[in-house]
């Protein structure tokens, strides 16, 4: 049974920062989410067309951060060490392989690759590093034809793109017939479980039209003769997993699974009731949210906002918050540079300017970088500059200068 937990109301594209002539045409769908009884998957109940997400304009760099750098350095490591290293025919797929921040490290190894990546532009940053890429979405065709022209893969792997794909079923059929027989298919996606611990809502946007957890990856993949058979819980984007699955009887169940199944039944994950409740949680983060900021604007304090994330498109307009409350935000990303954001329309400045504009408090959209960033703006601290976190809670962060 399919049940509707709640609605953010109407959103923009997370990533469709806009120009000033672009905001009478901006596009929006109803933001809201739905669960699963059997499979206990939640999703999306309305994605958009993902050819308005993922097109030559997609906004989002994977390489932008040092932290996602070393994460894909590492992750990168792991899958040749486990699954590619001493096989003379080591083939390994990566779906939405972005800027190719992960697969640069495999293409440097000598290994057999390919990414499979539909935003155009980010492909062609891939193709300059020297990496095959194809420009397509991954289906169960594409899958076919990569199978006649390269052969079978040892590795398919994603990180942050199956949350992404609406027909998973096309991506699980496709990703079995091009896979060898011990082949493994690995990725990994923002967690169920910190989204409900952290009441970190900002996960929930156009792009991630589902928030997997081990029981619903468990679930939906046996129905298309894999095994999950290890999980790996990550710190990156805030708290993800990484599902390891095999075809059915190839390998034996680790423990890693039952382990964070428990973690699962004692959190609620296979309960409704369990979303209802995190569905007051971000009511009530959204009313913290705005009081604080309104009460610092009535005290004439200089307030602007720290990383355009996808995230934020979620926060700002689920809050209602514009440029009275958040005067600008500062990101590194060029091509967002001198536009505004989704929805609510607030400018987006080079975060150079961040310091040189002296803002007495700064809402830090890319919680999930904070100690890098607290670390690259001392000065802002030195200087009394103070954070604003709305992750786990909405509060001012006393942070120390070391
Ligand atoms: P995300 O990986 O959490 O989605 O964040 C990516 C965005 O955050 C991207 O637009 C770059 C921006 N960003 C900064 O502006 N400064 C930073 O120090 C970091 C880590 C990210």
């Amino acid at each position: 049974m399919i049940q509707q937990v709640m609605s953010f109301g109407k959103m923009p594209l997370a990533n469709g920062f806009l120009e000033k002539e672009e905001f009478l045409n901006e596009y929006f769908f109803e933001l809201a989410l739905q669960f699963d009884s059997e499979s206990k998957l939640i999703s999306l109940v309305e994605q958009p067309n993902p050819s308005k997400m993922f097109n030559e304009k997609y906004a989002f760099f994977s390489g932008t951060s040092k932290l996602m750098q070393e994460h894909f350095r590492l992750m990168a490591e792991d899958y040749f060490k486990d699954f590619l290293f001493n096989k003379s025919d080591a083939f390994l797929v990566e779906l939405g392989c972005n800027d190719g921040i992960m697969l640069q490290n495999i293409a440097n190894r000598g290994v057999k690759h390919l990414g499979v990546e539909p935003s155009l532009n980010v492909a062609n940053v891939a193709k300059k590093k020297g990496i095959n890429v194809i420009s397509n979405f991954f289906s169960n065709s594409l899958a076919l034809e990569i199978k006649k022209h390269y052969g079978q893969a040892d590795v398919l792997c994603a990180a942050n793109v199956m949350c992404h794909i609406k027909d998973l079923s096309s991506v699980a059929q496709g990703a079995f017939s091009l896979l060898k027989e011990d082949g493994v298919l690995i990725f990994e996606e923002p967690y169920m479980g910190d989204v409900i611990n952290k009441t970190s809502y900002d996960q929930i946007y156009d792009e991630h039209v589902y928030i997997f957890s081990v029981l619903s990856v468990m679930n939906l993949f046996a129905r298309f003769g894999f095994t999950l058979f290890h999980v790996e819980p990550q710190e990156t984007h805030g708290g993800s997993m990484r599902y390891y699955l095999c075809k059915n009887g190839v390998k034996n169940i680790n423990e890693s699974v039952n382990r964070q199944i428990d973690f699962e039944l004692a959190l609620g994950l296979d309960k409704y009731e369990t979303y209802l409740d995190f569905s007051e949680k971000c009511k009530n983060s959204k009313l913290n949210l705005v009081e604080l900021l309104k009460n610092l604007k009535k005290d004439g304090k200089k307030v602007v906002g720290y990383a355009a994330t996808s995230k934020s498109t979620t926060v700002l307009n689920y809050c209602g918050i514009g440029s009275d409350l958040i005067e600008c935000i500062y990101d590194t990303t060029p091509i967002k540079q001198g536009k505004y954001s989704p929805g609510m329309h607030i400018p987006i400045k080079p975060y150079i300017d961040f310091e040189n504009d002296r803002p007495d408090y700064a809402v830090l959209f890319a919680w999930n970088h904070s100690k890098e960033i607290f670390h690259k703006e001392k000065d802002f601290i030195a200087r009394g500059g103070k954070w604003i976190l709305f992750v786990p809670e909405v509060g001012i962060i006393e942070t120390k200068v070391s």
